[in-house]
């Protein structure tokens, strides 16, 4: 069973590496170290061994089920065919001689369904992310980002020049306003239009699996700035595939094209490949290619590469992913429907054990995010985990800091390939966790350690520790 393999890593990665270090040289021994204080407060990050397609999938990013189906294989094969001879690689920059003209003609197709000026393609969505935060904003100006952006935004606003860098509160309009109104009153240039301001968002959050209000800050950008300095760049890594007129994203449903200065598509997760694309217009395509060190100074990418963008655009463009789109969809309402439906999962909300918020009000809601978190109490989205991985499905805990102190959760994926036996199937897991929670807590059983966690303590013990 997966669950065996994944806790033979997952529990020695957490086991102190320093105290039996003392004779090794001290370069390694002072990284170990510093890894025992990760290992003794939240855990140490580590690999987790690959699972197969018998596991319920709760956590991959084929949203579309491209990948284990094999259509994006055989449409990539198409494509390398049709090809026919091709040189593997880009071998330089794109300032030399790696800009090529499958390249150039692919990201001339991207910008067309996009219904962008222009694409640029890059090896990944995180790297473009931190590519467009180097190159756009000028020495001077700022950059607003939602709080619970993704770290590639993180590390995007380390290498920025921008003079000011200010967060707002997560997907909230009024916070936008009130940071935006504080860089107006702090710097006149900021009024005046003589700096300019990037705004920076997502689709769909990572972690809250949100959508983005995003025509509500369009509005407060646009009348707070009417010079046009203010402009947006959105990350829409959970949105390709997934939404809009086939899956073209959240900014194509809501027909912000023109409003929307830079839009980040990543191709790792729905579209089944890698690489980043960034929609904008001739001039911030110009600005890349002058300021952005991560984009110029890399080879660029190779001809299967952009083989295998190209594959999954294709089978967006012809309308072939409609189907799973629309089954996303329906498998997510399916959810909300069953949790509310369910009495272990009632009382477990009564008692703040557990709660979902995009389960409230679903029904006035007219597209859902495929990202929907379990929130629990703090400290028990562990054994949650691992209750759910001894019935044979994987969705990963999130701690603090990434989620908020006294909470924690249970991200869960939904795919184009997740039926409604197994969604049955995972609201009775979660229920029975619930319920045996909240026995222990009442004092109802012998143990005060959940059964999945005494089971998974006792693999351990049984031997198989290194
Ligand atoms: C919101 C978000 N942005 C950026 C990235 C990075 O994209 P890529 O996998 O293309 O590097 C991810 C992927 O994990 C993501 O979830």
């Amino acid at each position: 069973m997966y669950y065996e393999s994944l806790l033979k890593q997952m529990l020695p990665a957490q086991e102190l590496h320093g105290p039996s270090m003392k004779s090794e040289p001290a370069f390694f021994r002072r990284l170990e170290q510093s890894m025992d204080v990760a290992r003794q407060k939240r855990g140490l990050m580590y690999l987790k061994p690959r699972w197969d397609d018998s596991v319920l999938d709760l956590t991959t990013s084929d949203f579309l089920s491209l990948n284990r189906t094999g259509r994006i294989r055989e449409s990539f094969e198409k494509e390398l065919a049709a090809l026919g001879d091709y040189k593997l690689s880009a071998s330089g920059s794109r300032l030399q001689y790696g800009n090529y003209d499958y390249l150039l003609e692919v990201e001339k197709e991207l910008a067309a369904f996009h219904g962008a000026e222009t694409a640029w393609i890059c090896h990944s969505g995180f790297f473009a992310n931190v590519g467009v935060l180097e190159a756009i904003p000028l020495p001077g100006d700022a950059v607003v980002w939602d709080e619970l952006s993704h770290a590639s935004t993180g590390l995007g606003l380390k290498v920025s020049l921008a003079a000011h860098k200010l967060s707002f509160k997560h997907n909230s309009p009024e916070s936008l306003r009130e940071v935006l109104t504080s860089l107006k009153t702090m710097d006149s240039d900021f009024a005046t239009g003589e700096k300019s301001i990037l705004i920076s968002v997502e689709s769909i959050y990572s972690m809250e699996g949100d959508i983005c209000p995003l025509r509500e800050l369009v509005a407060v950008a646009k009348e707070l700035f009417p010079a046009g300095n203010a402009q947006f760049v959105i990350d829409e890594a959970h949105s390709n595939g997934v939404l809009g007129p086939k899956g073209a994203g959240l900014v194509s449903l809501l027909g912000l094209e023109k409003d929307i200065a830079i839009r980040v598509h990543m191709c790792s997760k729905a579209l089944s490949s890698t690489g980043g694309v960034i929609l904008c217009n001739q001039t911030v395509r110009r600005a890349i290619t002058h300021y952005s060190r991560s984009m110029a100074y890399c080879g660029a990418p190779s001809v299967p590469m952009i083989a295998s963008i190209r594959a999954g655009y294709q089978l967006l463009r012809s309308g072939e992913t409609q189907k799973q789109q629309d089954q996303i969809q329906e498998i997510v309402k399916y959810f909300f429907q069953t949790l509310l439906a369910d009495p272990a999962w009632e009382e477990a909300m009564d008692e703040d054990l557990l709660w979902v918020p995009l389960a409230e009000d679903w029904e006035g809601r007219q597209v859902h995010s495929h990202i929907v978190p379990v929130k629990v109490r703090g400290g028990h989205e562990l054994s949650l985990f691992v209750h759910m991985l001894m019935a044979n499905m994987n969705a990963y805990p999130i701690h603090y800091p990434i989620v908020p102190k006294g909470t924690g959760l249970v991200r869960c994926v939904f795919h184009a390939h997740n039926t409604r036996e197994e969604i049955d199937h995972l609201v009775a897991t979660i229920g029975e966790w619930a319920l045996e929670i909240l026995k222990i807590e009442r004092g109802e059983l012998q143990n005060s350690m959940p059964n999945a966690m005494r089971r998974a303590y006792a693999l351990q013990e049984s031997g198989w520790k290194k």
